[in-house]
């Protein structure tokens, strides 16, 4: 027999209510959510999508009733005698000229009447204003001072929150200014700025605490404690950007006026809003907020545009809970709900072995993603997922996509944990997790194929030697084809062979060889930090150039010298002098040397460039074979360098020739570079050119 299709709906509707309800109150009570808002907007517009078809099945404790969250009943009630109302959504270009041609059809009369008004309207001004991520919040002032404060609620009742709301600075206890009204109810959202969230959830983490899904979260979650000491503790925000109730004086005729009103008054207003001309206006607007939202200091989740005119607002009225003459442009959600299919290891440049997570694919952040990163095994445990899980993928800007969290309630009997590899999945080598740190490395170093891949890709990259052509993609291609093991292997890459590779014309191949051509006058810094060593970022990496100001310098250093540079530590020294320890990596810079590579000494010296050794002290001792000890100080001092008698800790280098005594003895307990002949001869060598 088969169920008749009413009774299939209707208990596909019971299901979408109890899924809600429970939602709603992961969201609005415990400030908690389980799922994204991506995931949960999809089972609301089912139900939606039902009830319109179907309206015998919309019943009114239905959750599609209700508009945001159920007053918590711990706090007091507060009516709002304007209610407060959400926004209707746009998330295309489209939506956007759609909703600017309602709005001049209505304004010019096309909705109502057939005739064409004699001056139709053409073009709207809009405020513009980020839509942001926080809390909405009712204010209250009697005679400009503050006497109630609330959440919105469900639009028509809130929470009173008044002892939380005067913990937060940035909201005025008394107004300032002139003509201020008898009652005034302004409206806003409540916020926590990102770097606070930030450091509330790694205290949180540091004490083994919950921490908080999003800052929104933390937000709502600090407003609606019953212990406004803790909320005091918090660091909240606010931004204003309406009005409600308002007696005994008048705003100015323009919404944008009215926010410069309010700043007047005392409140604080997004420095971020503007007025623009019509749905292009908009639409560039969008644009710029969406470029700068990563570096903007709250969350956002979009932009909002409201017809800047209060007359014409006036005219447009309201739909059921919206209004008309504003509308919300959503950037795509950064969090979607996927299936962890498996778990790989990638093998980075140093070794460390990254856990990346196998994903059904899943449309976040505006691209597909198949790959998220789970960063290490500390985090993993932290979150506790397993292979099967039903996982949180979340992108955000640019920043690689990661797992953010996994919905327990999803999670599969047979999921599987997820383990460390003992074993390096490139090259085989021993996996070992040093103590103290939350990575495992592979033993492997230079024999595995993984590293010296990575090492390849990171000297071509952008803040490295910024090889025009030569991106992640092609750098396998020629590893993997054996045209290149190392770095210095790309430059004695000739056209023909690029060409004979897939996807690689005639023309590209050229480029490629002229980008070569073009990188072998890196600076200094960039050469330093190219090479890939490990710790050595690029603001270490400038450092260094600044004060060895030669790479031959750099190489003769010990451990206890370069602590006097700024950011080395001993961790970073260390690293350091393995590094030019190693015979294979003093192998490969001769012979990127040998192919002309030149790194270019420090700006400071720019001015200068005759005189690359500018600012270091040298010292010669012992015997020199090739040249004698006079003749050696006028290379020097034609390098720019000053030559002094005595080693200190200022000194740059020694330069030691053979039966060197007391001096070698001193430079060696104070940790200054000691060039032996030969280093010294690669060292005039290398600034031939320009002396
Ligand atoms: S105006 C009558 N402006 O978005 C229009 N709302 O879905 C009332 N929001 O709950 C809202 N930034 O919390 C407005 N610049 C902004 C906003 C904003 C965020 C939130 C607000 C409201 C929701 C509407």
């Amino acid at each position: 027999m088969t169920i008749p299709s009413d009774q299939k709906l209707q208990s596909r509707v019971n299901a979408l209510h109890q899924e809600l309800h429970y939602h709603n109150h992961r969201y609005y009570v415990l400030d908690d959510p389980e799922i994204p808002d991506s995931e949960y907007d999809k089972l609301l517009r089912e139900l939606q999508d039902i009830e319109t078809k179907h309206p015998q099945l919309l019943t009114e404790d239905s959750p599609s009733q209700r508009v945001g969250a159920p007053p918590l009943s711990e706090f007091t009630q507060v009516t709002h005698l304007i209610p407060m109302l959400s926004l209707g959504n746009a998330f295309s270009e489209d939506e956007v000229l759609a909703f600017e041609k309602r709005l001049l059809d209505r304004l010019n009369g096309n909705a109502t009447k057939d005739q064409e008004p004699e001056n139709p309207m053409t073009t709207l001004e809009y405020a513009v204003e980020p839509k942001l991520d926080g809390l909405a919040v009712s204010l209250l002032y009697e005679n400009g001072i503050l006497v109630q404060g609330a959440t919105r609620g469900d639009g028509e009742t809130g929470e009173n929150i008044t002892a939380n709301v005067r913990t937060i600075k940035s909201i005025p206890l008394k107004l300032t200014g002139n003509n201020i009204p008898d009652i005034l109810e302004v409206r806003g959202e409540v916020y926590m700025p990102k770097a606070s969230f930030e450091s509330l959830n790694k205290r949180a983490r540091e004490q083994d605490e919950k921490t908080f899904v999003n800052p929104r979260n933390a937000a709502a979650g600090s407003m609606r404690q019953l212990d406004s000491s803790i909320t005091a503790s918090r660091n909240l925000a606010m931004y204003c950007y309406a009005t409600g109730r308002m007696e005994g004086a008048n705003l100015p005729d323009k919404h944008s006026d009215a926010l410069k009103q309010l700043a007047n008054w005392g409140f604080r207003i997004c420095p971020d809003s503007k007025v623009v001309s019509g749905a292009k206006g908009c639409l560039d607007y969008f644009n710029e907020i969406g470029n700068k939202r990563d570096d903007l200091s709250y969350d956002i989740d979009g932009v909002v545009f409201k017809v800047n005119s209060l007359d014409l607002q006036n005219q447009l009225g309201f739909v059921s809970r919206a209004p008309r003459w504003a509308i919300a442009h959503k950037f795509p959600a950064q969090e979607q709900m996927t299936l962890l299919k498996d778990v790989e290891f990638q093998v980075g440049r140093t070794g460390a072995l990254t856990p990346v997570a196998r994903l059904e694919p899943v449309f976040v952040g505006g691209v597909t993603v198949t790959n998220a990163t789970l960063h290490n095994m500390d985090e993993i445990n932290r979150k506790d997922v397993r292979i099967g899980d039903t996982v949180i993928v979340r992108r955000a800007g640019d920043v690689i996509p990661e797992v953010a969290r996994i919905v327990p309630a999803k999670r599969p009997k047979d999921a599987k944990k997820i383990v460390m590899l003992d074993t390096c999945p490139v090259c085989e080598s021993e996996v070992k997790q040093i103590e103290g740190e939350a990575v495992s490395r592979c033993t492997g170093g230079l024999i595995c194929p993984a590293q010296q891949k990575e090492a390849i890709k990171h000297f071509a990259s952008r803040k490295a030697l910024d090889i025009d052509g030569l991106g992640d993609k092609l750098v396998e291609q020629l590893f993997d084809e054996k045209l290149i093991s190392n770095i210095s292997d790309l430059y004695a890459l000739k056209a023909e062979q690029l060409s004979n590779l897939e996807r690689m014309g005639d023309k590209s191949a050229e480029n490629l060889i002229a980008a070569l051509e073009a990188s072998k006058k890196p600076s200094l810094a960039r050469f330093i930090y190219a090479l890939g060593i490990r710790e050595v970022g690029e603001t270490t990496a400038k450092s260094l150039a600044n004060f060895y100001r030669s790479l031959e310098v750099l190489k003769h250093t010990d451990e206890e010298h370069l602590q006097e540079v700024e950011d080395v530590g001993p961790i970073v020294a260390n690293h350091i002098v393995s590094f030019f320890q190693q015979a294979h990596n003093n192998e490969i810079i001769a012979s990127l040397f040998a192919a002309g590579i030149e790194p270019i000494i420090p700006e400071k010296l720019a001015d200068d460039a005759e005189m690359p050794l500018k600012g270091s002290t040298y010292v010669i001792t012992g015997t020199l074979s090739s040249m004698g000890r006079s003749d050696a100080k006028k290379h020097l001092e034609a390098l720019g360098a000053k030559v002094s008698g005595s080693v200190s800790k200022n000194t740059s280098a020694l330069i030691a020739g053979e039966k060197a005594g007391s001096k070698l003895t001193k430079a060696e307990s104070l940790g200054v570079a000691v060039l032996d002949e030969e280093a010294m001869l690669k060292l005039f060598e290398i600034h031939a050119t320009e002396s």
